[in-house]
């Protein structure tokens, strides 16, 4: 049986830095499945045929990591025809042995309810903007204004909002670092297996 971790959470709340350490660390394959949202949002058109539409190739776009992708992402992951045109790529990819680590909004929920690891990644909305404004090159302010209209509106959706697991052990990084977030991460995983 492969062995899936997933890992839900906020915009820039450090989900991606700890999914990847955990990924090169056990030697597992790893998914940020934001990536399909914006891709689907990047396409432009129809977004849920956009979704059905989805190649390996789109995934390649060096526009996706923008803050306009990432607002164009959010609105489009509210329709349910786009989520649910993107869950069987997602299983798919997490029963890869020997094992995946999948990053999201909705993957202990939703994609992979019985993953034997889920982990709710948190940190506060000043170190979030913080972050991503020294990624993006931005100012903090409008970052944060960007930050929370997107949790928002993945909060708030109907389908698949964004929320922890029950069985999801939360991670706060906003005063911690890289390296204490992620032995925290692997202290969890290793009580797992
Ligand atoms: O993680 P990232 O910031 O790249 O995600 C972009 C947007 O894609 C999120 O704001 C959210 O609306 C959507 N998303 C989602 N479900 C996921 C991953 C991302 O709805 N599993």
């Amino acid at each position: 049986m492969p062995f899936i971790i997933a890992i839900d959470g906020p915009a820039a709340s450090g989900k991606g830095t700890i999914a990847r350490a955990l990924a090169a660390h056990y030697g597992f394959h790893h998914l940020d499945t934001g990536l399909l949202y914006r891709a689907t949002g990047a396409k432009g058109g129809d977004p849920i045929e956009a979704a059905r539409s989805l190649a390996p190739d789109d995934l390649q776009r060096d526009d996706l990591r923008s803050a306009e992708a990432g607002q164009a992402a959010s609105r489009i992951a509210a329709i349910p025809e786009v989520r649910s045109a993107l869950v069987e790529f997602q299983r798919r990819f997490a029963a890869q042995e020997p094992g995946s680590v999948l990053d999201g909004r909705d993957i202990g929920t939703v994609i992979c309810p019985d993953a034997p690891v889920k982990l709710f990644v948190i940190a506060s909305n000043e170190v979030r903007a913080r972050r991503r404004a020294e990624e993006l090159g931005a100012d903090p302010a409008e970052m944060l204004d960007q930050l929370q209209e997107r949790d928002r509106r993945d909060r708030e959706r109907d389908t698949a909002p964004l929320r922890p697991a029950d069985d999801a052990t939360v991670i706060d990084t906003s005063h911690i670092s890289v390296e204490e977030a992620v032995a925290a991460a692997i202290a969890i995983v290793e009580r797992a297996r």
